[in-house]
């Protein structure tokens, strides 16, 4: 952790917030902190009237790291950053792995008692809160700002940042897929299976229609569909910052809103009159940065699938090591990056820099035929650069045994890599100008929220996903 300045709760605001952080956006004239955001953490409830959080122990068992920032900092800079840059070697700063700044219990009392007045009520209420014995947090570029642009020209210029949290863009074809779950499974992305559990859990109050697979397209027609569906029902996956203040959103609160038509008066406001031309600017963004392409990448590593991670990776190593914090630790030990990051890029080398097209059943769009095709030459693909022969699950199972440990490490990371890439959002950010060429051409790119995952929830997204399984082919019988 380093020596920073001390932060003054008068110059820090409620930016937004997800499931387990609290982004606080900067508006003093300090210039370590101009152009950043504070990122706090929660934790539950219960912990919040005892004086010392639990959350750092999960991660306290790597040597040398005393927080969970300080593991997530390695984390987004040695690993994801580098493995980012394999499939994106042109793009500087697309992710900011942040530093850890310390944070006194006075600051974050004061900071909680602020930013609850405007906080949504459906947070105030959740489980987690605001962690006022945090100790620290992670200081990290905020990227609802054009770094292309800092100087306005016009008073009336603005910056919007669009924020997509695209989730699964690719569907696993595992030959490890339990037969029974294979034609939906192969067939109908988890985004759009996930939806009748969402309604179930009250996470959202309507189906959307937007579908993952559309926005990781490469194809035009495809990503306007997802754009369009997630203009009429952004629920938790589309965003927009005007000038780094959030403006357009599902609180998740009022039923039946009209998101487009208060997208459109919005737009007016900032002299855009024409929907579409904001949508051609998005479109735009998506196709000629790579951005999705990137992202998939990352999220196929998970070429096996949870239900052979759970079932014969995770447990050999369980037995050995007993601790989910020692494998944790282990698993990405940062001290031996270089020796186990390379197999992995390696992996990611091995596939092609463009979208892998997935037609889910549900994305309004059907298969043709050489797509098909394709899929099938992509079945073929070996599933590890590491051991290419292996094909078959039998031939997989015999291969994870604790004597094969390396190998089982491989496994897991992949899985659990992709696995946390699948939450991350996707910052578009330009600039937009009043007179003729109303958006301008240059924008920037960033994505965020890349925590790693878990080992000790391995099993619980095995249950998770069998869930949504069971739950969708229930549906779907009646
Ligand atoms: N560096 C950043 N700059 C600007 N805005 C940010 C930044 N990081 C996060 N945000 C905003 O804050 C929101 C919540 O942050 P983040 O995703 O990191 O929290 P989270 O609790 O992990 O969310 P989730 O529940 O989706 O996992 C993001 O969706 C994004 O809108
Ligand atoms: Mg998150
Ligand atoms: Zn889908």
């Amino acid at each position: 952790m380093s020596i920073q300045p001390s932060v003054d709760s008068s110059e820090w605001h409620y930016k937004c917030e997800g499931l387990g952080n609290v982004i606080l956006g900067y508006c003093g004239n300090n210039p370590r902190f101009v152009g950043r955001v504070l990122r706090v953490r929660k934790c539950p409830r219960s912990e919040l009237t005892s004086n010392k959080s639990t959350m750092d122990e999960m991660y306290s068992k790597s040597e040398g790291i005393i927080s969970r920032e300080d593991y997530l900092t390695i984390y987004v800079r040695d690993v994801i950053g580098s493995l980012f840059s394999t499939c994106y070697p042109n793009n500087s700063g697309l992710v900011d792995a942040g530093e850890t700044i310390s944070l006194s219990r006075e600051f974050l009392r004061e900071m909680k008692s602020k930013i609850d007045l405007v906080r949504p009520t459906q947070m105030l209420e959740y489980k987690l809160d605001f962690d006022i014995n945090a100790d620290c947090g992670m200081l990290m570029r905020d990227f609802t700002y054009n770094r292309k642009h800092t100087q306005k020209t016009n008073s009336d210029d603005a910056t919007f940042c669009v924020e997509f949290k695209p989730k699964w863009g690719m569907i696993c074809r595992s030959e490890f897929i339990k037969d029974e779950n294979k034609p939906l499974k192969y067939e109908t992305c988890r985004f759009c299976c996930q939806q009748l559990t969402k309604l179930k859990q009250g996470l959202i109050t309507s189906f959307t229609k937007f579908c993952p697979t559309n926005l990781f397209s490469s194809e035009e027609a495809r990503v306007r569909k997802a754009i369009e569906d997630l203009i009429q029902n952004p629920q938790n996956n589309m965003k927009i910052y005007i000038n780094g203040e959030l403006n357009w959103f599902d609180d998740n609160n009022i039923p039946n809103r009209d998101f487009k038509e208060e997208l459109i008066s919005t737009l007016t406001k900032y002299h855009i009159d024409n929907l579409d031309t904001f949508i051609k600017r998005l479109i735009f963004c998506i196709l000629d940065s790579n951005i999705m392409e990137c992202v998939q990448r990352m999220q196929m590593l998970d070429r096996f699938d949870i239900e052979f991670v759970a079932k014969y990776v995770y447990p050999p190593l369980k037995d050995k090591y007993k601790s989910d914090e020692v494998i944790q630790a282990k698993l990405f030990d940062w001290k031996t990056i270089p020796e186990w990051i390379e197999p992995l890029k390696a992996e990611l080398s091995s596939m092609d820099n463009k979208c892998k097209e997935f037609i889910c059943t549900l994305s309004g769009f059907s298969k043709d035929v050489s797509l098909t095709l394709e899929n099938e030459l992509q079945a073929h693909h070996p599933y590890t650069n590491i051991k290419p022969h292996l094909k078959s699950l039998d031939e997989f199972v015999k291969e994870c045994t604790i004597e094969n440990e390396e190998f089982l490490w491989h496994i897991l990371r992949m899985y659990l890599i992709a696995h946390g890439i699948k939450d991350c959002s996707v910052m578009i950010t330009f600039n937009v100008t009043r007179g003729e060429n109303q958006l301008d051409h240059d924008y920037d790119i960033g994505v965020v929220d890349l925590d790693p995952k878990l080992v000790s929830k391995v099993t619980s997204y095995l249950v998770q996903d069998q869930d949504i399984v069971t739950r969708f082919m229930e549906s779907n019988t009646v």
